[in-house]
């Protein structure tokens, strides 16, 4: 790795368990629109391990450099050019046709209006029978599952920004009022969780 390529810790631990998880979820051959890409890593990775996958990475406006630089010189099949696309920004959103909408680590970071328009916007631009792929921490019933995930969501709150963690009851029913259903719910290692609509 490029030491001056921007990095996530985190990405690299849960990038291999996600995988497995889209290895099942998604098709062989399947267009992907990746919201909130971050450092590019996912991206990176999975694209390598899937060449049928037309993967294209997104992020908000103001993150783009770090997207770009972080994928920087990779050349990979299906990557697809780092754009632009904040959800709350009809106009950002492409043309339907996708076959998943996969967004790792956003809806505990996006306000919860965002993280609505997240949900409208995929179930726009997903195919009939495309999957909305949501990766991260979150509540069940007004619960937390585990201390951990509480101080986490004690230090996202306090940030002011509308962050915190989303409960699953919260998620389907916004889901629901976008046309989507969950099909999947999926235990993932440090306490996440994978949550797949369609
Ligand atoms: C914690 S980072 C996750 C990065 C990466 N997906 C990962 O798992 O490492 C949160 C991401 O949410 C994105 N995000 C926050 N608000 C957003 C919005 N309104 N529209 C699109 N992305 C948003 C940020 O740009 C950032 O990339």
């Amino acid at each position: 790795m490029r030491p001056d390529r921007p990095h996530s810790p985190a990405a690299d631990r849960n990038r291999g368990p996600i995988l497995d998880v889209l290895r099942h979820a998604l098709p062989e051959r399947a267009r992907v629109l990746e919201i909130g890409a971050g450092t590019g890593q996912h991206a990176a990775y999975f694209t390598a391990r899937q060449p049928g996958w037309s993967w294209t990475p997104t992020t908000v406006p103001a993150e783009l450099a770090t997207l770009v630089a972080g994928l920087e010189g990779l050349e990979r099949p299906g990557l697809g050019q780092a754009a632009p696309l904040d959800v709350r920004t009809e106009t950002d959103w492409p043309e339907p046709g996708y076959d998943a909408v996969f967004a790792a680590n956003v809806v505990h970071i996006a306000p919860e209006p965002a993280v609505r328009a997240l949900i409208s916007g995929a179930a726009r631009v997903l195919v009939p029978g495309g999957r909305l792929v949501l990766y991260g921490p979150f509540m069940r019933d007004g619960r937390h599952t585990s201390e951990s995930n509480r101080r986490f969501d004690v230090d996202l709150r306090s940030r002011g920004v509308g962050s915190a963690l989303r409960d699953v009851n919260d998620v389907d029913r916004w889901s629901a009022e976008s046309g989507l259903r969950r099909v999947a719910d999926i235990a993932m290692p440090a306490n996440n969780f994978i949550l797949i609509y369609d």
